[in-house]
């Protein structure tokens, strides 16, 4: 099988990645960062299309000010650092996600990201922040309901055209750091066929060659979607 065209990634494992190293949560986040641009770049020369990743869903609001403040800075800090180089590589940015809730310079350094990268067509990446999928579908139906009066004209190709992002709605393969196996609100729509991969390894400890590893897994799988094995599969 080929390589996914959407793989999505759950960052998960920062914490304990730092705690484990006596260090303080806000280490384990910046040196995530470091290896979302090890990832990124591997995807890109991989061929994959599209990547979306996780970076601080609905729920994580529940967290102390002083980690959501630091999550925020770091956030904002790291899409100004990559403008340049996202568009120098065309790689086009995208954030999922409310943007109520959001601090306002943060709203515009979004927007700006997004504007400077909206004509990049070698990859896309969708990052995930104040992203909810329960957040997301209720927000699809909103707008719905607000622009059709006829519900004969809902279909899955509809829905998919009222996500946060239009372009990349089926996740192909999902994977998630850190050890848990749990999806956490993470792209429920867009995962309902993803093939899912799950590794022990913290998101700093995770490099290329895990990533090598679960599209090398993902390519042996065998994708049903519901029919029927193809000929010479079991
Ligand atoms: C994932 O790492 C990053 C965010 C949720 C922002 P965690 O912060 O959840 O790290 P663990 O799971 O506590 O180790
Ligand atoms: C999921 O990780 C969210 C992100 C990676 C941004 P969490 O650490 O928040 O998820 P739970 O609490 O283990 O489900
Ligand atoms: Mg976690």
């Amino acid at each position: 099988m080929k390589i996914p065209s959407h793989v999505a990634i759950i960052m998960d494992g920062n914490g304990r990645w730092a705690l484990e190293r006596g260090l303080p949560r806000s280490k384990g986040h910046q040196a995530g960062i470091k290896t979302f641009e090890k990832i990124l770049k591997k995807s890109v020369e991989m061929g994959v299309r599209c990547l979306t990743v996780y970076a601080f869903s609905t729920e994580n609001w529940k967290r102390p000010a002083a980690e959501i403040n630091f999550l925020m800075n770091l956030f904002q800090e790291t899409i100004m650092n990559h403008i340049d180089e996202l568009c120098e590589k065309k790689i086009r940015l995208k954030v999922i996600g409310r943007r109520e809730g959001l601090p306002a310079n943060i709203i515009k350094t979004i927007n700006k990201a997004e504007e400077k990268t909206r004509d990049n067509r070698k990859c896309q990446v969708n990052i995930a922040f104040n992203y909810g999928g329960r957040a997301e579908i209720i927000d699809v139906c909103r707008k719905i309901v607000s622009d059709y009066k006829n519900e004969q004209l809902i279909d899955e190709e509809l829905i998919n055209k009222y996500l946060y992002d239009d372009n990349f709605p089926d996740v192909e393969l999902l994977i998630r750091t850190g050890g848990e196996k749990r999806l956490s609100n993470f792209l429920l729509w867009q995962s309902a066929y993803a093939e899912l991969y799950f590794s022990d390894k913290y998101w700093p400890d995770f490099d290329e060659k895990e990533f090598e590893k679960a599209i090398e897994v993902f390519k042996k799988r065998n994708r049903r979607f519901g029919g029927l094995p193809e000929e010479g599969e079991k």
